[in-house]
Order: structure tokens, then sequence, then C-alpha cells
């Protein structure tokens, strides 16, 4: 998490960074801060919180330079105060870190002894007292900066500037995301091409274990021992003003009302509308002949892979492993090579997932990516990507994406059941035809709003909300109540509903609102018994259902929502919606702060 930016060049340099962290806030708030060269000096501005307090202190104390770097701020080590706020600086350099220094406490003891004093509670200022101590030793930057480099482990993108040595920065990445812009005259560094949109779109992604030496003429790429290397420029298709809120209260709201047509231009990428068939882009390997797929992901990205769980293994009759990513990757599953490895991600830089996408190649699965953010690392190490097509997701509540992914492991599931011959041709028209019919059934929701409010305002009250579903539904409650919690911060549980007399159907009183996702499927009937268990014990039900549903649902419900009826594969792409916009209300009633909620971050390049 964290995000970075940085100039050299011929312009002020700080609204510049500014910007760019404006653009990166979604990667962490807890604090930002800008350094540059004044005067050959290096000074600095923080704040902590967001980057609003940092804009006040600029206001008052100005920064002047041409030569800046900036960041924003997700806490790892140290309580997000000023005080550990980046940049992290010297009188000879300022530094701005992105991940983990895992061997910090070696380093900073090997720094004290040799009279570096530490002035933070954080891993990332041995970074700035390393180079500066080199510095102090005659080294130049360049090497001051390699030799530090050659001594850190763990995560890093790093961005660095020198006293005395206007117009230069250096950066590094290892196991952390950072891009070099090119400008004309001047140049920039970026967390990722969102931050460097605005500035320009000729980009190089640096790869781990690069150093590169930037001037205003250009960048030298470079090894931690000083081997030249040659990384390509590429042309980003990121534009700079998609990102307003378009008079929304919230990106998220804004996000939410994408819905329909995010899920619209992910079909158009992957579906042929007259011959009602799904054409994936080509592979290098063949979907009929992989022994077993293992999907992984985190968070959302996470419950959209255990739907497509649900379908590979119904419809394309595909024996399927998933875990959460940060479990997988230390698993050591015995996997037949040749498996698929689906990875699920908006940002594609989760650092869990990342990790896992390179577990499951060293064991010779296939890597398949369902990635919004295509540039990213995870794109450039899968064998094949399938975009989302969502656009720039902002609020840290995953939505948007959420359904694309959907839609995506949708198209793929038809596509291996149609390889493994599960699948006939008037079966895929049937499932081509559900997904094209979503778009406008997707805008529809938006029409019960009222009733989604009028819900809101009993959950609003609760302490503990209890969220049910069976089958595909299952995961659909899974991600409502993450969001419930993530953004209005009520506990909140989601269990399969057949589950809740094993234990959870004790805790059920007035208090606890039992929210329940109960579309007519063929697990209606299953999912209405346990509904009434749960009444018969005092449990208030506030249900999504359909048009189908309905009746039985009003018959036992305290409220409903009323979405309309959908074939089965896709039901869980429409009822996700409708518990997305339930945390949504329940958050704007009691006033948090719905895109940027506390302790998150959008984009987990930590482990
Ligand atoms: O960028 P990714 O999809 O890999 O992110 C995964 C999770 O961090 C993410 O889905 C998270 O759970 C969201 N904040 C949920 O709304």
């Amino acid at each position: 998490m964290c995000g970075i930016c940085g100039v050299v060049g011929l312009r002020h340099a700080t609204p510049i960074v500014f910007e760019g962290l404006r653009r990166l806030e979604y990667r962490g708030y807890d604090s930002a801060g800008i350094a540059t060269l004044a005067n050959g000096r290096v000074e600095r501005r923080r704040a902590a919180g967001k980057l609003d307090n940092l804009a006040h202190v600029l206001e008052e104390n100005p920064l002047p330079g041409t030569t800046g770097i900036g960041h924003t701020r997700w806490a790892t080590h140290g309580a997000p105060t000023t005080c550990n706020a980046h940049p992290h600086s010297t009188e000879r350099v300022a530094i701005v870190h992105n991940g983990i220094i895992e061997n910090f406490e070696t380093l900073r003891r090997e720094l004290e002894a040799v009279g570096q004093v530490f002035h933070t509670e954080t891993d990332s200022e041995t970074i700035a007292l390393m180079v500066d101590y080199h510095l102090a030793q005659g080294l130049g930057p360049k090497e001051a900066a390699l030799k530090t480099l050659q001594r850190l482990e763990g995560a890093y993108a790093i961005a660095m500037i020198f006293a005395g040595h206007e117009g230069l920065m250096i950066g590094a990445r290892h196991n952390a995301p950072l891009a070099v812009g090119y400008g004309d005259g001047e140049m920039f560094l970026g967390s990722d091409s969102l931050a460097l949109a605005p500035l320009t779109r000729r980009i190089t992604y640096m790869d781990d274990g690069d150093c590169v030496v930037i001037t205003p003429a250009g960048a030298e790429f470079m090894t931690f021992d000083g081997t030249p290397v040659t990384r390509k420029e590429q042309t980003t298709a990121l534009v700079a003003g998609a990102i307003g809120k378009d008079g929304y209260r919230h990106y998220m709201e804004k996000e939410l009302h994408e819905h329909p047509l995010v899920i619209g231009q992910t079909l158009q990428r992957l579906v042929d509308p007259a011959s009602r068939t799904v054409v994936l882009p080509d592979m290098p390997f063949d979907l009929a002949s992989v022994p077993r797929a293992v999907i992984t992901a985190c968070g959302s990205a996470f419950y959209a892979g255990m739907i497509g769980r649900y379908w590979l293994e119904d419809i394309a009759r595909l024996p399927v492993d998933i875990d959460v990513a940060s479990e997988m990757r230390y698993r050591n599953p015995p996997l037949t090579s040749g498996s698929l490895g689906v990875l699920v991600s908006q940002s594609g830089e989760t650092a869990d997932t990342l990790a896992a996408l390179r577990s499951l190649r060293e064991k010779a699965v296939h890597i398949l990516s369902i990635l919004n953010v295509e540039q990213s690392t995870m794109a450039r190490e899968s064998a094949v990507v399938l975009g989302t097509v969502a656009g720039p997701e902002i609020s840290v509540a995953s939505t948007k994406a959420f359904t694309a992914q959907l839609t995506v492991l949708a198209c793929l599931t038809i596509a291996t059941a149609r390889a493994r011959g599960t699948l006939d041709t008037a079966g895929e028209e049937a499932l081509v035809a559900a997904l094209l019919d979503l778009p406008s059934r997707a805008a529809d929701v938006f029409t019960s709003g009222d009733a989604i409010r009028r819900m809101a305002r009993v959950v609003a009250e609760a302490r503990d909300v209890l969220y049910l579903g069976r089958g595909s539904m299952f995961p659909v409650a899974m991600e409502g109540a993450l969001k419930l919690k993530e953004i209005s911060y009520i506990h909140a549980e989601a269990y399969a509903a057949g589950e809740m007399k094993h234990g959870p159907i004790s805790l059920i009183d007035r208090t606890v609102p039992i929210v329940a996702s109960a579309p007519y499927t063929p697990l209606f009937d299953k999912t209405l018994s346990n509904l009434q268990e749960a009444k018969a014990r005092g449990g208030r039900l506030l249900v999504f259902t359909d048009t189908k549903g309905a009746d039985r649902v009003s018959a036992i419900a305290e409220d409903m929502v009323v979405l309309p009826h959908v074939h089965d594969f896709v039901a869980p792409i429409l009822q996700t919606i409708p518990v997305q916009m339930l945390a949504y209300e329940v958050a704007v009633l009691k006033g948090t702060d719905v895109d940027q909620p506390r302790n998150l971050a959008k984009s987990v390049t930590v482990e």
C-alpha cells in the first residue's frame, strides 16, 4: 500500500506531486508528505491524516523547487502520526517508500552503532539513514542508493532525491509497483499509471530488482549491482479525466450506478451477441485438457472466485480448489502440472494474490488472471489476462469490479464447459442470452432504492448483523457482510443458511437483523426453510428476493426487496448489487467516511 509520486523538471514540483498523490490516495490515507530540493537543500512538509491536511500545511508554508517526491501512507510500522509520515529525510537525502523492509531491525541496529539517529518508529527511515550514511562516507547518490538497495529485504518501491543534486531522482522496486513516466523536458515516477495519467501516457513499468536514475533528460535502468538493463516504454490507455464523482455523493455511489455499464462493457469484449457464443482471446493452453482449476484471490475478489467455483464445477464439471491467497501462497497444495490457476484481482497488485500467482506458476500451473488494471504486475506475469473493463474503481469498497469479475468468470465457465463438452450449443446460447439480459436487469435494481434505504434504517441501528445465502448466494452474503463491516463499521457475519442450526442460530434475537439473499433458484425452498427457523426464534428477516419468490418471502419477512427474476446462472451477479447498495446506505446513515473507511486502503501491496 502507500502511494509514491515524484518529478524532476522545470516546473514547480509541489503541485504536480500533490495532484499525483490525490490520484494515489486510494492506496492509503493515514498521512501524506512532500519533499523538494529548494536551492539545493532538502525541504519537506508532512501531515497526519488525509491529503487535505497536507494541503493546509502547504498553503501556510509553501514548498518551492523543481525536483520533488511525495507519499501517501498506509501505516505498517509506527502509528499514523506526522512524525512517522514520509518523506523521511536527513540534510543529504529524502526518501519515500511503499512496502515493508523486513530486516529493518538489524539494519537499524547497525546504523545506530555507527552513530545514525532515528526519529521515527518506521521501517522506512532505515533507507534514508543508510543512504545518508553512505553519502557521508563520500559515495555519490547512485552508489549510495545501490549500496543501500543491496542490503534491503522485503517489499519496496522507493523514490529518493539528494541535496545539491537538482534534477536527479533515483527509484527502485522489489515486490511493489513503480512506473517511470516520460514528459517533455521532465520525468516522473509513480506507483501506477493512474498517478501519472494527467502528466503522460508514455510509461515504463519497472521490473523487480530494477533501479532507475532519472534526470529531466531521461531514465537509465540498472540492476541493484549497477548492471545496465533496457526496459520498454509503453503507451498507457488511461485518460486523466475518468475519476470525477459526476454529481454523486461518493465514488462508491457513482461506481454502484456503473454496474449495468461495466457488465455490458465486459460482455462486449467476451461475447458475440449474434451467435450467442463466448469468444475468449487465444490461450497458450487448451481449456479442454486442464485437469482442475485452482482459484485464489483476496477479499471481495475471493468471493467472486467462490461463485466462479460453483459455476465451473456445476456447468463445466471441472474440479476446483479455492482458497484465499494469503493461505494459498503457503499451502503448497499437490497440483498436477497443466492445471488452470485463476487469479482474481481488481488492482492486479495485491501482494498475497501476486505471491500466490508466483507459487502456482512454479508448479507449472497455467496462469489466467482476471484483472481490472490490465497494466498491473499480475498482468505482466500471467499467461492470459481477461480484463474486467470496469474503469478506475476509486472507492476502497469494491463494487463494480466485483460484478465485472463475475461476468468474466461466467464467460470463462461457458468457454470451459464448451471445450470440455459439458455444454451444448443450445445450452451456451441460453446462458449467453441470460448474460446479455443482465445490463438492463441491473439497471432495474436502482428502482428499489427506497426499499433498500428502508432496510438500511433497521441495519444502521444494529450492532451485529447476520447475512445468509445458499449455493452461489452464500458468497453474495459474504460480500454483503464484508461491505457492511468495511464501510459502516457494523459487525456482520455471513453463513451458508443451512449452517445456522449448527451454532449461529443461538445468536438470534430482535437486535440481530438477518439479511438474506433468496431469489427463486433451485435452492429457494431450502433457504426459505432456514429463514423460517430463524423467524421462529424471533429473527427479523430482511430479504432480497425476486418477482417469482416475492409472495412466499412476503409471508415471513419483516421487509424485502424484489428484483427482476433472471436465469439462475446470473442470479448471483444481480443479487450482489442490492447488498452492496444496502451497505452504502447504512454507511451514509452512520455518517462514516464511505470512500475511505478507517484503517483500509484500496490496494493492499503488503503481506
Ligand atoms: O485489488 P484486489 O481485487 O486484489 O483487492 C482484493 C481485496 O483487497 C479487495 O477486494 C477488498 O476486500 C475490498 N476493499 C472489498 O471491498
